[in-house]
């Protein structure tokens, strides 16, 4: 099952609770590109990373995709005892601001649901959820959203255009509580109500007057970031911006033959960036 990356099409920084953690107020939209996840019955439990992002770091026992069989298990211990093998094809880069690993954990709950057969919905795995990462509730509902709070406050769009997108990174693995260290303003207004219509075009002109307030503390900690900024906006990006607290950049093209020329641009340029052709979802 496709875990997919998460895209922040605009992110306000808008207050910081007493915990330290941060009020967003976030557009978001999940990509046609993602890690996958699956679940099988098995003798033992067992656990195998896989894929073109596969690390070592990512085969042990805090990885998030075990943190959801576990917290799973803790709240259904009766229902949730048949071992299960879980695999996990890596395809999105680690620390990248698109939601990787929180995607995992997401897709790992929801086959497992299903596996165990456990009486939950959504929103109530995402009370379970919540604890993994802040991420969490929006990455289980995975369609166009606006999530506010830390996260855990969604709002499910009932209308929102499919985008054709170029996801790039320049390989600068980036650390979330750094970035939001580097914040100066941690106060800003939230987003603007969105247009009634919704269209690529009126979408974008929205986005125009947003912010992701991430952006400027992550190009400070690494400059690469402005030059992928750059390299979508060369290539006939229709609206470039950060996810997430980065390093990972998208640009909104026409279509996707538009779309898919500038990842090949950029890949000429860039062969060792990650570089791919995605579009979201609608609602
Ligand atoms: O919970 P999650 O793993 O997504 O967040 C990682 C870190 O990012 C947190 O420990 C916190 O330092 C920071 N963070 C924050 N405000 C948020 C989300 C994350 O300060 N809303």
């Amino acid at each position: 099952m496709l875990a997919p990356a998460k895209i922040n099409l605009a992110l306000h920084v808008t207050g910081q609770r007493p915990d330290g953690y941060h009020l967003l107020d976030t557009l978001v939209a999940f990509a046609d590109f993602g890690d996958r996840v699956s679940v099988s019955a098995a003798d033992t439990n067992s656990f195998a990373c896989s894929g073109p992002r596969a690390a070592p770091e990512l085969d042990t026992a805090d990885n998030l995709c075990l943190r959801a069989r576990d917290a799973l298990r803790a709240a259904f211990p009766d229902m949730s005892r048949d071992p299960v093998a879980i695999g996990l094809d890596k395809r999105l880069p680690v620390a990248s601001g698109v939601g990787g690993g929180s995607s995992d954990c997401a897709t790992t709950l929801k086959l497992l649901a299903a596996h165990w057969k456990l009486p939950i919905d959504v929103n109530k795995l995402a009370m379970i959820a919540m604890p993994l990462g802040a991420d969490l509730p929006m990455c289980l509902q995975a369609a166009p959203l606006i999530a506010r709070g830390i996260g855990e406050q969604i709002e499910r769009l009932t209308e929102f255009p499919e985008l054709h997108l170029v996801l790039a990174n320049p390989g600068v693995a980036v650390a979330t509580p750094d970035i939001f260290r580097r914040l100066t303003n941690k106060s800003n207004q939230p987003l603007p109500p969105l247009p009634a219509q919704r269209d690529a075009a009126t979408i974008i002109a929205w986005l125009d007057a947003t912010r992701n307030d991430l952006q400027a503390p992550a190009i400070s900690l690494a400059p690469l970031i402005g030059d992928c900024l750059a390299a979508l906006g060369h290539t006939g990006a229709q609206f470039v911006r950060m996810s997430g607290s980065g390093a990972t950049c998208f640009g909104i093209y026409s279509d996707r033959q538009t779309a898919d020329l500038a990842a090949q641009e950029i890949l000429r340029q860039h062969p060792g960036w990650f570089v791919v052709p995605t579009r979201t979802g609608g609602a």
